[in-house]
């Protein structure tokens, strides 16, 4: 069953694996073989409506929020920004005129994010929660819900809620981009792309192999590490770095790679790791320049490549994707290898010191 660990030793190892298999049910669930969408037409309709989307969550579900946010104004057109709960419930950005919230929780059951919740509805400003947990508070009291189809969740550091989060997003950008006649909508084949990341995600999966020996030379004994990346590799940036330290309690950090040398790359010391994501053609080079910018300074370098961009020497390859999809594959090996890591220390992966799976305090 869904509850069992199985085979697995860890559930994070098995919610790893389990995410070619998300993809897919979220793909069955939301699109149907005819290229239309299935979702909520009251909610398209509304948030239609919007001049803005407020996308608020905490933690995973955040980083999920900040990928998402540019699903919306790539595909749809809808300006979106995306905000930490726990700021945003006391210190409220100017609102637009016609503004919509989303909410995103794996649990739906977070205190921060639930104070937003209700403070926005007594503002009268129209809800959706995408969650993991059908009948959560979050979901029993927004306008709109729709569910991750992730399956239950048990370790700690989320996983397949923010691969989940990620493609249920894409999901509603592409409904409502196509309600809006928006060519990048009707170009963006979601059901036919999100198959293909699920196979690259398989891919990666089946090669963890390759992932747990490259941790055991890279990070032995490291007190910090850093994970680099451009445009939509720099929010997945912060994901891998949150996975890494939460799992493993290395201090990592995720930072623009252009920003290092504004501050940052005063801590890259002799064998000090620093993995860059490499996905955006646009930048790519530069990033790569930063990389050996560190690498210069002492750091043990690690690149992480979409395939296209890849070249002999890089260490990771990811299989290409749609461009707006590709934190659905670069996320899997930074889980892998905060797994992998974890693991060699001996830690209990599933239940890291300090945290908790649902927040209900703020
Ligand atoms: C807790 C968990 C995190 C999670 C965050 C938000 O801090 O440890 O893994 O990302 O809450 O949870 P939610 O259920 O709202 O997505």
């Amino acid at each position: 069953s869904e509850i069992s660990k199985g085979t697995y030793p860890y559930y994070m190892l098995k919610e790893i694996d389990e995410q070619p298999a998300v993809m897919r049910r979220i793909v069955d669930a939301y699109l149907p073989a005819d290229g239309s969408v299935s979702v909520d037409p009251a909610l398209v309709q509304a948030l239609d409506q919007a001049d803005r989307l407020y996308i608020v969550a905490a933690g995973t579900s955040y980083h999920a929020g900040l990928v998402g946010a540019r699903l919306f104004e790539e595909v749809a057109g809808l300006p979106a920004e995306a905000y930490l709960a726990s700021e945003f419930g006391y210190h409220m950005p100017l609102l637009s005129q016609h503004p919509f919230f989303l909410l995103l929780s794996q649990s739906g059951e977070t205190a921060d994010s639930r104070e937003v919740l209700v403070k926005v509805k007594k503002m009268g400003y129209p809800v959706l929660t995408m969650t993991n947990t059908a009948g959560s508070t979050l979901s029993r009291e927004a306008d709109y819900t729709m569910l991750l189809h992730a399956g239950p969740e048990i370790a700690v550091a989320s996983t397949k809620a923010y691969t989940a989060q990620i493609g249920v997003q894409a999901v509603l950008a592409k409904a409502l981009g196509m309600y809006r006649q928006q060519p990048a909508a009707n170009d963006f084949a979601l059901r036919h792309q999100l198959s293909i990341a699920a196979a690259g995600m398989q891919t990666l999966v089946d090669e963890k192999d390759q992932i747990k020996n490259l941790v055991g030379q890279y990070m032995p004994d490291q007190h910090d590490a850093f994970y680099i990346g451009r445009g939509a590799d720099y929010p997945l940036s912060l994901e891998a770095a949150l996975k890494l330290k939460e799992v493993s309690y290395v201090h990592t950090e995720g930072f623009a790679a252009g920003e290092l040398k504004h501050g940052t790359i005063a801590l890259i010391s002799e064998d000090t790791p620093v993995l860059a994501f490499i996905t955006d053609d646009a930048t790519a080079a530069h990033t790569r320049s930063n990389l050996q910018e560190t690498e210069a300074r002492g750091a043990h370098t690690l690149s992480i490549v979409s395939e296209h961009l890849a070249e002999p020497t890089d260490n990771i390859v990811l299989p290409d994707v749609d461009p707006r999809l590709s934190a659905l594959v670069g996320i899997i090996p930074a889980q892998l290898i905060a797994y992998y890591t974890a693991l060699g220390k001996g830690l209990d992966v599933d239940k890291p010191r300090n945290l908790a799976k649902s927040v209900t305090v703020e």
